[in-house]
């Protein structure tokens, strides 16, 4: 099948290399002209596992290709895919411009029928506005062309995007009636082996299924932030408590470990479009308020604990620093609480050194050159000279460390873990100083 993809970004890009894979002929269009010329030389514009060599093999093969001509792009494919940015506004909705004026290019170009599918994470009632995009931009140009609007949300992990995408869990498939969904069966046939992971639903039903799908993980980790800090308080561990009720086949274990909040494109930004959309009804989101003001406060949770032990002789500290990605196996800083604790502890006057196995580019982008930040080639380098050790992101380098190493470079024994890592006897027993998130006594500055 001819498939076209606007927007080369972490969906747009895993999808495209997927379809392609099961030989779809792909075309992906982007406005960003370097990405795509990138693209073009093997230059991958993100770390994703997998990812680069499926990009080079259908590059190669002819089956991917790239391309900022939007015309070519609309001309290519049966399908269309917007998978486009919907970052926050200025109030915190999804901002539908990338996605409306992807909309009004395929109704300018298009001569034959079309499918256009939103796989960008949009509130509900946006697939009425990209038919009405559609529809008046082909009126203006006096033509009658068929075209079928689709939802089909996105549930990839970054990290995780390539496999997630080639086996998906399910596959989401809105329609406002039955013209597209043989197409839709037809271009995820390769995928929907085993089991029927195709649901089919109505368009608005499958635009909220997508906010209810992360608002209900965010919602979980919430919960244990809650929880962990409860603990704290109580003197319980957090950890025993999750493995607790994790047995429990009705909670499960994914997505109940407790942390310094989460962060990436998705969640907080999901979690805040969905508010919005239910204030702008006239309904007030209990639930959803709570998970993102916890969420915004656990982000300064390790800051905070690093004020309290260094007390008044913070100013002038070194901190390493483990991990920058919001999460491991990306390079993703977007929300990441690494940025929280980074610009809480400059504000303090406290320089960081810095190490993460591939965020130190964005780090850089971001921040650029400061007297305050460095960045360092290995876990090892971080250390050296620091008054303490902080943990953001869990990557798996950081699991087990060399203790004693550790120990001889810091100017203190102390570490602060925002992902519960080690196991806090076993610190203790080695002379550790150990923070870590809803541990019991653990979190307590020693006497
Ligand atoms: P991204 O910012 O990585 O990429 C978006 C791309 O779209 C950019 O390359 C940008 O240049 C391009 N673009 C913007 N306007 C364009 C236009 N008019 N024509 C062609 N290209 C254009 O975004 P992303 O992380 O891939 O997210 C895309 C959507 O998917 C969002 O709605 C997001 O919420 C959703 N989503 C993201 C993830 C994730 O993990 N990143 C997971 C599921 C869903
Ligand atoms: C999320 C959804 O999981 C995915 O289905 C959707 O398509 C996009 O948003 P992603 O943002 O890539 O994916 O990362 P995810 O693995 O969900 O983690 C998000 C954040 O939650 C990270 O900061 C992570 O550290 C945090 N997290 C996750 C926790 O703090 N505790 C957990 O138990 C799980």
């Amino acid at each position: 099948m001819k498939v076209t993809v606007f927007g080369i970004g972490y969906v747009g890009l895993v999808q495209a290399a997927v379809l392609a894979e099961v030989g779809h002929q792909v075309l992906c269009v982007d406005v960003n002209a370097e990405r795509v010329e990138n693209l073009k030389k093997g230059i991958i514009p993100i770390y994703e596992p997998g990812l680069t060599p499926l990009v080079e093999k259908h590059f190669a093969s002819g089956y991917l290709n790239f391309t900022t001509d939007a015309q070519a792009g609309v001309l290519h494919g049966d399908v269309q895919f917007i998978a486009v940015g919907t970052p926050p506004d200025e109030d915190g909705s999804a901002d539908l411009q990338y996605v409306l004026a992807v909309a009004k290019t395929i109704a300018t170009y298009m001569q034959s029928p079309k499918v256009v599918i939103d796989k960008s994470t949009v509130p509900v009632g946006t697939a009425d506005k990209v038919k009405a995009a559609i529809a008046s931009v082909l009126a203006e140009r006096g033509q009658q062309l068929d075209f079928d609007v689709v939802s089909n949300p996105e549930f990839l992990k970054e990290g995780a995007a390539v496999n997630d995408c080639m086996r998906p869990d399910r596959i989401i498939v809105g329609t406002y009636d039955e013209r597209p969904k043989d197409l839709m069966r037809e271009l995820y046939e390769p995928f929907n082996r085993n089991h029927d992971k195709m649901i089919f639903m109505d368009v608005r039903s499958a635009e909220l299924t997508k906010y209810a799908a992360n608002c209900m993980l965010a919602t979980k980790i919430s919960f244990m932030n809650e929880m962990a800090n409860l603990a704290e308080l109580l003197g319980a561990d957090i950890e025993a408590v999750r493995k607790g009720i994790g047995s429990d086949p009705r909670i499960g274990y994914h997505f109940i470990y407790p942390g310094c909040g989460y962060g990436g494109s998705c969640f907080p930004k999901d979690v805040q479009a969905l508010i919005r959309s239910s204030e702008q009804m006239g309904y007030s989101p209990k639930v959803l308020q709570a998970v993102e003001a916890v969420n915004n406060k656990q982000k300064y949770k390790l800051p905070e604990l690093i004020k309290q032990h260094f007390d008044t002789e913070l100013a002038g500290k070194t901190i390493a620093l483990w991990g920058l990605s919001f999460k491991p196996n990306t390079d993703d800083m977007r929300e990441a609480s690494s940025r929280v604790l980074m610009e809480q502890l400059w504000a303090a006057g406290v320089k960081v050194q810095a190490y993460d196995p591939e965020a130190m580019e964005e780090t850089q982008r971001i921040y650029g050159v400061r007297d305050d930040l460095t960045l360092v080639g290995t876990k090892e380098a971080a250390l050296k000279g620091a008054d303490a050790l902080v943990i953001c992101t869990e990557w798996q380098q950081f699991r087990a460390p060399d203790f004693d190493l550790i120990k001889s470079q810091l100017r203190q024994a102390v570490i602060f873990d925002g992902r519960n890592l080690y196991d806090p006897r076993r610190l203790a027993q080695r002379g550790f100083i150990y923070y870590a998130i809803g541990r019991g006594e653990t979190v307590r500055k020693p006497s």
